[in-house]
């Protein structure tokens, strides 16, 4: 059990603490074992190699050039099918649920897979009904959707994702995300189409990935990002002084902060002490929220990122459980569950 003695207090048990993820991608989520057991059901009919070859247990670092080819070239053969994807899904949300987490807003990029006769609508279908069938055997955590657009996508494939996410709006989905490689620049094509969500459904949230590499932290890139009126963003790294203060003035804007991957990524300088966790977390005015990425690859689950944070950054209880509430107002999933989560997270 993830536990940390803190001299000026009881122990903390990180994973009783109920915790709400925002920012998780399904297929950076899987665990190495349930990537194992997908691939041992897959024989002898794959030729590719066994995921604990590939990731091994106990590596976390990936470079971004390594991270991203990973899906594309591995995982989503893997992936293949409504059996196989339906599987990792319900494995991962047992997942989140074990580490406490009683809120999760999972994202992920509508992938039609020609094989196996599936259409994207068919895979946003399959993650949703897998979904209401883990949510009938466990009552504590909730979970809903946001689905992806890919930096690589073009604008046609943007607007087929977008119109996704309206469609299956009442079903589930509710928000929208901007996410894969940072180095893939020229996105201002793809913006009519987060224009075009906005216009035909302003209830459905957007977070964007934000300054997550230099080369995607500029002044241009991310004032455009601002513009598309994003509720959260995630990582914030390469910010300048004057786009901090930006972001500030918003007032209450998410930021979904993931420390375990920025480090094992090679994202930030200086490791978990020089994460920019420490200049964002007690700044009024944004809400900071905790979340993992790709517990997968990276391997630290949601209550050990409260533990880092207790341990590099000297939070104790009080912090911590203020940490936790944090994010509430930014989630995407109605009023309702804001009411449902404050009465869980105040009342520990
Ligand atoms: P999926 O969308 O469920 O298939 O999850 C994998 C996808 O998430 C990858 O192909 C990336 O596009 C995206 N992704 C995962 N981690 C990151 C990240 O740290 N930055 C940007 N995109 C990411
Ligand atoms: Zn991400």
């Amino acid at each position: 059990m993830t536990q940390l003695k803190n001299p000026e207090d009881a122990p903390i048990d990180f994973i009783a603490l109920p915790k709400i993820e925002l920012h998780a991608h399904l297929s950076g989520s899987i665990s190495r074992q349930t990537l194992h057991e997908i691939w041992l059901l897959q024989q002898p009919h794959t030729t590719l190699p066994d995921p604990l070859l590939v990731m091994p247990p106990g590596k976390h670092d990936f470079d971004l050039t390594a991270f991203f080819p990973l899906f594309s070239s591995y995982t989503y053969h893997l992936i293949n099918s409504p059996s196989s994807l339906s599987y990792a899904t319900s494995s991962v949300l047992r997942d989140f649920a074990a580490d406490g987490v009683v809120y999760l807003e999972l994202r992920t990029t509508p992938r039609a897979i020609p094989s196996a006769d599936m259409t994207k609508s068919d895979y946003v279908r399959c993650v949703l009904e897998t979904i209401v069938q883990f949510e009938r055997e466990d009552k504590r955590m909730r979970t809903k959707l946001i689905l992806s657009v890919d930096r690589r996508n073009s604008l046609p494939e943007a607007q087929e994702t977008v119109a996704l996410a309206v469609e299956f709006m009442l079903k589930g989905v509710v928000g929208l995300d901007l996410c894969g490689d940072p180095a893939v620049g020229g996105i201002e094509r793809l913006a009519p189409a987060f224009a075009e969500a906005r216009r035909a459904a302003p209830g459905l949230g957007l977070t964007l990935h934000f300054a997550e590499a230099e080369c995607s932290g500029s002044g241009e890139e991310l004032e455009m990002l601002l513009g598309w009126g994003p509720q959260r963003i995630g990582h914030v790294i390469h910010v300048s002084e004057g786009m901090r203060e930006r972001i500030v003035k918003r007032g209450g804007m998410g930021l979904e902060l993931c420390l375990s991957c920025n480090v094992h990524a090679g994202m930030v300088c200086g490791g978990f002490e020089g994460h920019h966790f420490g200049e964002w977390w007690k700044v009024d005015n944004v809400a900071v929220i905790l979340c993992t990425d790709d517990v997968g690859v990276f391997g630290s689950p949601l209550s050990n990122e409260y533990a880092l944070v207790a341990e590099h950054f000297g939070l104790e209880r009080a912090d911590i459980c203020a940490l936790a509430r944090r994010g509430i107002d930014t989630i995407f999933g109605g009023e309702e569950e804001k009411v449902r989560l404050r009465e869980i997270l105040w009342s520990g």
